[in-house]
């Protein structure tokens, strides 16, 4: 059972680096976040993911660590990453650290134990073959590096090599199965890694590649999934409060597994999910081809089908609401910006639906104000990723209100186009794309029909009408198109609506047992 307080969540994802800048280095920092929390409390986030901030060479933006357990010098100390979760907590908020447990940095100490040729504690921590010309069949390895006569297993990239939680299936010699005592060796090792950070404060974890532990493991169920049951025994009896979030993209398996919500972005095996895909239509390219086709649902006219995200949806809905949550995000630190294809009005329709979906959301740092997504050169590994990952923009003082530094100094670009938003301005606009946000958030706080558990039932998604859905007792109706549509509802619905409109963008009226819509527009309808 999912942990309760995600029953009213909204979480914001912050990329540390570029959030907000406290002592004018040019990077953003802990004491910059703990500056910043009660902007996150009035947009209506009460909780928050905070990207890999721990000591590392930075080739993968963190997700390279170094040290599990040493916050990385540019962000601050421990004690910094500790009042944060303090003065989080006084404000309502929680707090969720980055766990990468199928990797490390190539410059960890277990590894540069590891790849010794004398046997020592590490020596199977990370996964080596058993010949210096010996490959790993099939799966990504380096050779040539270590003084150790073998090859070993990456995760990721060249500097992430893999930790060893053994194989499923053992074809090779060299394989251990993922029940010997080297592989638990390694759970210990992670859940020690967990129990420090948690019993300083932090509520739990976003995990990284959760699906990537047990190798040959084809169907997940049996050998990564005994891992996460494992850590979740460890929770329940230790942190209850605790929940995890994993990045599997396979609800029915992630939840099953022990976690409390599971992200749709990435189908298993990799690649952007068609989910994703379809609810904004840019996650089809990773380099986001602005010029592709355009069927994002919610872009004016373009024709989408929402039902290409509802059948993939209301399968893992169905199939997961008694274990835990999906969680749908605005995008991520490795997606394009939605704001790349879909103008103000279209993000706002796009958020309302979002929103207003069961499950626990996710808000990414600046998609509250349409932050763009920037053509900048890559940086520490992240490649088309980097222009998702620029310094929030909060006023029109020297770089954006994000550093008091030298532009020169800064760790990425801030956007120097004259309309660039800002959270100021859009402050000071009624209509703004923020204020919108706030109200949106603002309403599934205030009404728990909106919330995680209550019930979800679509009423119409046929592509020339609206799309009409229920949570719990309300209904709610969005209209992408460029014109007015009427939708006749189904006796039973219409018996249980007044047909007040609680909240709406853009006109939308109810009665007679139909829903008015204007252009462009969304209503909550009692
Ligand atoms: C997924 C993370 O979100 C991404 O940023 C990272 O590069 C890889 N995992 C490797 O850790």
């Amino acid at each position: 059972m999912a942990a309760k307080w995600l029953k009213d969540t909204i979480f914001y994802e912050i990329y540390p680096q570029s959030f907000k800048d406290s002592d004018g280095d040019g990077i953003g920092d802990i004491n910059g976040i703990v500056q910043k929390l009660d902007y996150i409390k009035e947009l209506g986030c009460n909780a928050l993911w905070i990207n890999p901030c721990y000591d590392s060479p930075f080739k993968d933006a963190g997700y390279d660590i170094r040290d599990y357990k040493k916050v990385a010098p540019r962000y601050g100390t421990n004690e910094d990453l500790f009042r944060l979760f303090d003065e989080a907590h006084k404000k309502g908020i929680r707090v969720l650290l980055d766990l990468v447990p199928g990797h490390t940095s190539e410059e960890h100490p277990w590894f540069l134990e590891s790849q010794k040729v004398q046997k020592n504690e590490y020596s199977d921590r990370f996964i080596w073959t058993d010949y210096c010309f010996q490959g790993a069949s099939g799966l990504p390895y380096i050779g040539g590096e270590s003084e150790r006569s073998a090859c070993y297993i990456l995760n990721f990239f060249k500097c992430q090599p893999a930790l060893n939680y053994g194989f499923y299936k053992v074809t090779e010699p060299w394989q251990k199965s993922f029940r010997d005592p080297e592989a638990m060796a390694t759970r210990e090792a992670i859940k020690d890694i967990m129990r420090f950070w948690l019993s300083h404060g932090c509520d739990g974890f976003r995990v990284d590649m959760a699906a990537s532990l047990v190798k040959n493991d084809d169907d997940k169920k049996t050998g990564t999934s005994a891992v996460w049951k494992d850590v979740r025994r460890m929770l329940d009896l230790e942190f209850p409060d605790a929940a995890m979030v994993s990045e599997w993209s396979n609800p029915p398996l992630a939840l099953r597994a022990g976690y409390d919500m599971d992200f749709c972005l990435n189908e298993p095996g990799g690649g952007y999910s068609t989910l994703m895909r379809d609810y904004y239509n840019h996650g089809g390219s990773a380099h986001g081809d602005r010029n592709a086709e355009d069927h994002s649902y919610f872009k004016k006219d373009a024709g989408g089908d929402i039902n290409r995200f509802l059948d993939q949806y209301l399968t893992w809905y169905e199939d997961t609401r008694d274990l835990g949550y999906i969680s749908l995000l605005t995008c991520n630190h490795d997606t394009i910006r939605p704001s790349y294809t879909l103008d103000p009005r279209e993000l706002k329709l796009a958020y309302a639906f979002l929103f207003t979906l069961p499950g626990v959301p996710f808000l990414y740092y600046g998609d509250e104000i349409g932050m763009r997504y920037l053509d900048v050169p890559t940086k520490e590994g992240g490649y088309f990723r980097t222009g998702s990952r620029t310094p929030m923009q909060w006023d029109g003082s020297a770089n954006l209100g994000f550093s008091e530094g030298k532009t020169s100094d800064l760790y990425l670009p801030v956007d120097t186009s004259a309309d660039a938003p800002t959270v100021e301005a859009q402050e000071a606009d009624r209509d703004s794309l923020l204020n919108t946000v706030r109200a949106i958030l603002a309403i599934r706080h205030r009404e728990k029909d909106l919330q995680a558990d209550a019930d979800f039932q679509v009423i119409c998604s046929e592509n020339d009408k609206p799309l009409v859905y229920r949570r719990g007792s309300l209904l709610c109706v969005v209209n992408p198109t460029g014109g007015k549509l009427e939708t006749i509802l189904p006796a039973d619905i219409s018996e249980t609506i007044h047909g007040e409109v609680i909240f709406k963008i853009g006109e939308a009226s109810a009665g007679n047992g139909r829903i008015y819509t204007d252009a462009q527009s969304f209503a909550v309808i009692k």
